[in-house]
């Protein structure tokens, strides 16, 4: 079976086209190295405007029924970054060691991590992940947080998800 999974770039430069998105190709080349259940992704690119962001996350899940959905910047302190407000609103319950996770072994990395007030949030069955801006924290939070998404997904109803050995998931046993 195949899975959709939702890939959020927010950015409001990048979304004019004032520089490139480089976060979109970062997620879907994590995707691709990590995921053995074959996906589709749906896409989207869009300015740090909160009710823009909470719609689009509203079309991922409701609409397109990823179960996995991806945002990419706007995490940080700056009087634009919304992204985790528009998360929160659109979400039925907030899963905080996603966040408390990917920024402590981020912090290992540079000290600004503290900065990210990235989360993550379950609406419905979609499992929605805040990822900061730069690919390589992309790649950074994604390793320390995928060996908990397939069985994640798997409590909130969503298709079964397999990732790459190596990254170590955990399920329970089948009784
Ligand atoms: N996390 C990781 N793993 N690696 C990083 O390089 N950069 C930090 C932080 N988290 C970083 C990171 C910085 S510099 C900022 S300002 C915040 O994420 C917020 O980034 P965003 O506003 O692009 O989402």
């Amino acid at each position: 079976m195949t899975v959709r999974i939702g890939l959020v770039a927010v950015s409001d430069r990048a979304s004019t086209g004032e520089y490139a998105d480089r976060g979109t190709p970062a997620m879907v080349e994590y995707l691709a190295r990590t995921l053995t259940t074959p996906h589709e992704i749906v896409a989207r690119l869009i300015p740090d405007e909160t009710e823009l962001i909470s719609s689009t996350l509203v079309e991922l899940a409701d609409e397109h029924h990823c179960c996995l959905i991806l945002t990419t910047g706007g995490t940080g302190p700056a009087p634009r970054d919304v992204t985790p407000e528009a998360t929160e609103a659109i979400c039925s319950r907030i899963i905080p060691g996603f966040g408390e996770l990917m920024r402590r072994i981020s912090h290992a990395v540079i000290p600004t991590a503290i900065l990210s007030r990235q989360l993550a949030g379950i609406r419905g069955s979609s499992l929605i992940i805040n990822l900061p801006g730069s690919p390589k924290a992309i790649a950074e939070c994604l390793d320390a947080v995928m060996p908990a998404v397939p069985d994640c997904v798997d409590l909130i109803g969503g298709p079964r998800l397999d990732v790459i050995e190596s990254l170590g998931a955990w399920r329970p046993p089948q009784s």
